[in-house]
């Protein structure tokens, strides 16, 4: 059999989980991995290319580089466009979307980068066969990544199409749910890693529970979802996609330990109920409605890890008791437990009341947070 070729890739991810991103894609093989900011370099062939797509927890969206140029000019940017032979992956029938970024003095507005960047193309496909090929923002045959940094741009396609935080199991939420990428980067980070129990006793809509179940069972982050961008391309290859998904299928494990997610309000334990059951979960997953301080911890030990409000999109009537509470209970009752919680109110954390051991920089949104472990041993009052 022929060796497939190898290329470079970029997978996207949330700034601080470029470690355990590039972690992941070390256990998927890759080569020349490299952490660049919210994002991680690396190399392989189209079947890592699939199973980064398939597998991957902490990514948001897997990029193929095609091309780079210097730009100084805006003209730079469509010559170096038009270099491109766009034939190679999309026809004119096809359609297309532009993403871009853009950063320093050339360009003022991405927005302005991804215009040029779609004039180029269909002027391409105009000039060859006087027909030109549709843009589509939402499900388009190819989107096309621009980024633009200084006088540097880079040009890749996106393999992934939508954003790989879109797991397809989300069919009900509460306010502010955490984006599937970021509560899988948090567990990743905290290591655990389904030797133990884990408990998320503030769970809305059930992010945190429904992607330990996944990673404590090896399961298949994607294996909800229908498609892929690379599903349109050219080059496609069912069967490797189909060897890909049958090999990462059979790798899914029994899991002996159990989760548990718990909220005060029922709407959160609904939404949890809707989204466990659509992640086909049901059974790892035990859900209740009872508020954190009248929890009771189970009685083997593991990782809690909470996102509590932080009194920005969810208001707390007297924020340093409510985080004081979150302290006292984690001390009285969850000796054993390593609990970690997730806060951009990093003022209210300090009323806890116990000394992390560690505190990781996250982003929610466009709120940053600090993500921290609480070590909850006999005696840990301070
Ligand atoms: C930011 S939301 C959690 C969102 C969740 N991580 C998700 O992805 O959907 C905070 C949750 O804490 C819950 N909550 C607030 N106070 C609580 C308490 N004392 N006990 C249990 N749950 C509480 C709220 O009902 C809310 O669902």
């Amino acid at each position: 059999m022929a060796t497939e070729p190898v290329f470079n890739m970029i997978a996207k991810t949330l700034a601080g989980l470029e470690p355990v991103l590039a972690g992941e894609l070390k256990a998927l093989g890759a080569t020349g991995i490299r952490e660049i900011k919210r994002a991680v370099a690396f190399e392989g062939d189209r079947r890592l290319l699939y199973r980064a797509n398939y597998e991957l927890r902490s990514a948001l969206r897997i990029l193929v580089p095609i091309h780079e140029f210097p730009v100084y000019h805006e003209k730079n940017l469509y010559d170096g466009i038009r270099e491109i032979d766009w034939s190679k992956y999309m026809s004119v029938d096809d359609t297309l979307a532009i993403d871009a970024v853009t950063r320093g003095e050339v360009f003022r507005h991405s927005q302005y980068a991804g215009q040029l960047t779609k004039d180029a193309i269909v002027d391409q496909f105009r000039e060859r066969l006087r027909r030109r090929p549709s843009v589509n923002t939402v499900a388009p045959t190819l989107r096309v990544n621009i980024h633009i940094q200084g006088t540097h741009c880079d040009v890749a396609i996106d393999a992934s199409g939508d954003s790989l935080h879109r797991r397809n199991y989300r069919r009900d939420t509460v306010e502010a749910p955490l984006n599937e990428v970021l509560a899988a980067g948090m567990i990743l980070l905290s290591g655990w890693n389904g030797r133990g129990n884990f408990a998320d006793p503030m769970c809305g809509s059930g992010t945190l529970p429904i992607e330990a179940a996944f990673i404590a069972t090896n399961t298949p982050v994607q294996i909800k979802r229908a498609g892929f961008g690379f599903f349109k391309w050219p080059d496609f290859d069912r069967k490797l996609w189909q060897s890909v998904v049958e090999n990462a299928n059979d790798n899914i494990q029994p899991f002996d330990f159990q989760i548990f997610a718990s909220d005060k309000d029922p709407r959160a334990r609904n939404a949890t109920s809707i989204n466990v059951l659509s992640a086909g979960l049901e059974d790892l997953i035990k859900i209740d409605k009872i508020a954190f301080d009248k929890l009771v911890p189970p009685e083997l030990p593991g990782t809690l890890i909470a996102n509590p409000p932080y009194d920005e999109r969810l208001k707390l009537e007297d924020t340093a008791a409510f985080y004081k509470g979150i302290g006292d209970r984690l001390k009285k009752s969850w000796t054993g437990w390593d609990a970690w919680l997730i806060s951009s109110n990093r003022e209210a954390l300090k009323n806890i009341g116990l000394r992390p051991s560690r505190k990781i920089t996250l982003f929610n949104g466009a709120l940053e947070c600090s993500f921290q472990k609480f070590d909850l041993y006999e005696g840990s009052k301070k």
